[in-house]
């Protein structure tokens, strides 16, 4: 006897489940943002990435574009997430160009290592203003979209909406506050403020169809974050009990889950991806 299709099967992890949605990603041509990006044009998204230098955006936007034929992806350099009126005119051009934002990534970061003493009120200023101003000017810049889109896309909690998913946030944030991390209290302040941010915004959005959730990612290869800040994989990770540094495709599958119908009932959540690291830390 044939198998009755089990009613509640998510349609996830499939080509096309992004088919004629849109993602706008700060900090898009950075190492784990491009990768978050790529994948969900490889299963049907369009995409705008946002970035400071216009060379470097430009020319990741035409890279990802490969990830599936036909794919549209907008390099929206000369941006910074500092400047308000340039991400809401940002977020504007992506809705005319590309028809809709559904999807935002929130990936905007600056960080060094310095300790307190060594932080110049500057410095410390300069990462908090591209961390968490940044993380909210882009959500000012696009929740009016992003409203729409999940109007359009609200699940009733029984089934899959049978257009997919949209009105979703991914902030990315780290796991450097949880347990007090040295030479980073400008990016442990910066990063708890988003953590924060993301709570209050599912919250007060929710009921009008958004979710807002924050990926943190542990040290992760191939990134300039580990580059800047880390002494290198052999060393750290003896304290890492999956024993090894993540890849950014582990930092993407956990996005497409968040932003597919798998993760319809997750909001207001923090999705740590790390290997354990955060839970070992102080031991060395
Ligand atoms: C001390 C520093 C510094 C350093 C900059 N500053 N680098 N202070 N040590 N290494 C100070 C400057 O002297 C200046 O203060 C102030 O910061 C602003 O610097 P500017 O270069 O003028 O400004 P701006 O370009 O706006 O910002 C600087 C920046 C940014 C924050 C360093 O350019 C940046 O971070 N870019 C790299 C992006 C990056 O690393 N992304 C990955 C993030 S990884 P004064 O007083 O001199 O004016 C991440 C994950 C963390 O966030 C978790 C990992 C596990």
């Amino acid at each position: 006897m044939p198998m009755e299709k089990y009613k509640y099967m998510s349609n996830v992890w499939k080509d096309g489940i992004f088919d004629n949605k849109v993602v706008f990603c700060t900090g898009g041509a950075g190492s784990i943002c491009s990768a978050q990006v790529r994948a969900m044009v490889h299963l049907g998204a369009n995409a705008a990435i946002i970035g400071r230098s216009v060379e470097k955006t430009e020319k990741m936007a035409r890279d990802i574009e490969t990830a599936r034929k036909g794919s549209r992806v907008l390099g929206l350099g000369g941006v910074d997430v500092r400047d308000p009126e340039a991400l809401a005119k940002a977020a504007e051009r992506t809705a005319k160009e590309l028809g809709s934002i559904d999807f935002v990534i929130a990936g905007a970061a600056g960080n060094f290592l310095a300790t307190i003493d060594q932080l110049s009120p500057n410095a410390m200023k300069s990462v908090i203003d591209i961390d968490v101003l940044g993380s909210y000017n882009t959500v000012k810049a696009t929740l009016p979209y992003l409203v729409e889109s999940a109007k359009k896309h609200k699940t009733d909690g029984r089934a899959p909406h049978p257009h997919g998913t949209g009105g979703r946030i991914i902030f990315v944030s780290a796991t450097l506050h949880y347990s007090g991390t040295a030479l980073q209290t400008h990016a442990s302040v910066a990063k708890a403020g988003i953590d924060a941010m993301s709570v209050a915004v599912a919250i007060e959005q929710g009921p009008k169809g958004i979710t807002s959730n924050v990926i943190a990612p542990g040290p992760i290869r191939d990134t300039e974050g580990i580059a800047r800040l880390a002494k290198g994989e052999s060393e750290t990770a003896k304290a890492i009990p999956s024993g090894r540094y993540g890849t950014v495709k582990e930092i993407a599958d956990a996005t497409i889950y968040l932003f597919s119908d798998a993760g319809n009932y997750v909001n207001g959540d923090i999705i740590v991806v790390d290997g354990g690291h955060w839970h070992t830390s102080g031991v060395k």
